[in-house]
């Protein structure tokens, strides 16, 4: 599916100057601040995990500045904004994901269920199996869609083969993949499809019992049936689950999400209830972005 704001940025680069592109933009350099309607949005519905004032930093580069937003309890959370404005640093802040990058230090809080996951003593496979995440590119492990699903759950906590069949059974019907894999589950899952892959990664997660499910342009690899297969899975987990979701494509930001954020050179600009942020933005470069002015 295409991306019509990245679309027509790239139409713009070819027409207009470089200055010109800067002088029609200068605005997206203007000071913001997002955390009012975060903290609002807070005070209404259930917070899972709260974010105040997160600076992300690689080396002396600061990719994410002064965020705090809120996500909430079952709703899915989308996550725009050009490419390289840093979606994918918070999201990665959100299961401590960035720790595994070299180089990268962070202040500010992150609150899960009002607990700082950056407290020393976290326990991370415990924080990554409640708020599991879901990449790019779908990536089971190589062995069977079995083993794919109870890995997690054996890694917690000896099962009998009737338990690890029961969670194989839920986690994959949860996922919406039980009817297309139910007679194959020995079958390597790496003889899967794309979209079959991204739905046993979810399926992984389910076996864990993760309550927040972190996903960085999940169907970016996908064509749109297998696209639009994910976007009803997410509707339907958002009831067990809470999810955020970066993706560049504005439809599919506006079809599933109940929220959404909008990142600009590491600046949360605007975050809101999906239809305000996209029929009514209160921020010039968000309005400039959703209409796809620039990308
Ligand atoms: N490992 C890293 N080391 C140094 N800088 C990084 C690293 N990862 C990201 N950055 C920088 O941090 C900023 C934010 O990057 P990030 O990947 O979070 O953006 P993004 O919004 O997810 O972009 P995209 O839409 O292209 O995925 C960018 O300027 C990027 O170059
Ligand atoms: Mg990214």
């Amino acid at each position: 599916m295409q991306d019509h704001a990245t679309d027509t940025v790239a139409d713009e680069a070819k027409g207009g100057g470089g200055r010109q592109y800067a002088e029609d933009h200068a605005f997206l350099r203007a000071p913001v601040d997002a955390s009012r309607s975060a903290e609002q949005a807070g005070a209404e519905h259930g917070v899972k995990i709260s974010t105040t004032d997160l600076n992300i930093y690689y080396g002396d580069f600061r990719a994410i500045k002064s965020v705090s937003a809120v996500i909430r309890s079952n709703e899915i959370t989308a996550l725009i904004g050009p490419s390289g404005c840093g979606k994918s640093t918070y999201l990665r802040a959100l299961n401590r994901m960035n720790d595994e990058i070299a180089g990268t230090h962070m202040d500010g809080t992150v609150l899960l269920d009002g607990v700082d996951i950056y407290q020393p003593g976290t326990d991370l496979v415990t924080l990554r199996r409640r708020v599991g995440q879901v990449f790019q590119q779908p990536n089971p492990f190589p062995m069977s869609i079995y083993d794919n699903v109870v890995y997690g759950p054996r890694l917690q906590r000896r099962l009998r083969r009737d338990e690890a069949d029961e969670i194989v059974e839920q986690s994959l019907q949860g996922a919406a993949l039980w009817d297309e894999v139910k007679n194959d589950l020995r079958k390597s899952a790496m003889d899967l499809s794309g979209g079959q892959q991204q739905r046993l990664c979810i399926a992984r997660c389910l076996a864990v019992n993760s309550e927040v499910l972190l996903m960085d342009e999940p169907c970016s690899a996908l064509d749109p049936t297998a696209t639009f297969r994910i976007e009803e899975l997410m509707i339907e987990l958002k009831e067990r689950m809470s999810i955020v979701i970066v993706t560049h494509n504005m439809y599919q930001a506006s079809r599933v999400s109940d929220r959404t954020g909008f990142f600009l050179l590491g600046e949360l600009v605007e975050f809101g209830d999906t239809p305000q942020i996209f029929e009514d933005p209160r921020d010039e470069r968000t309005d400039a972005y959703v209409r796809g002015r620039f990308g």
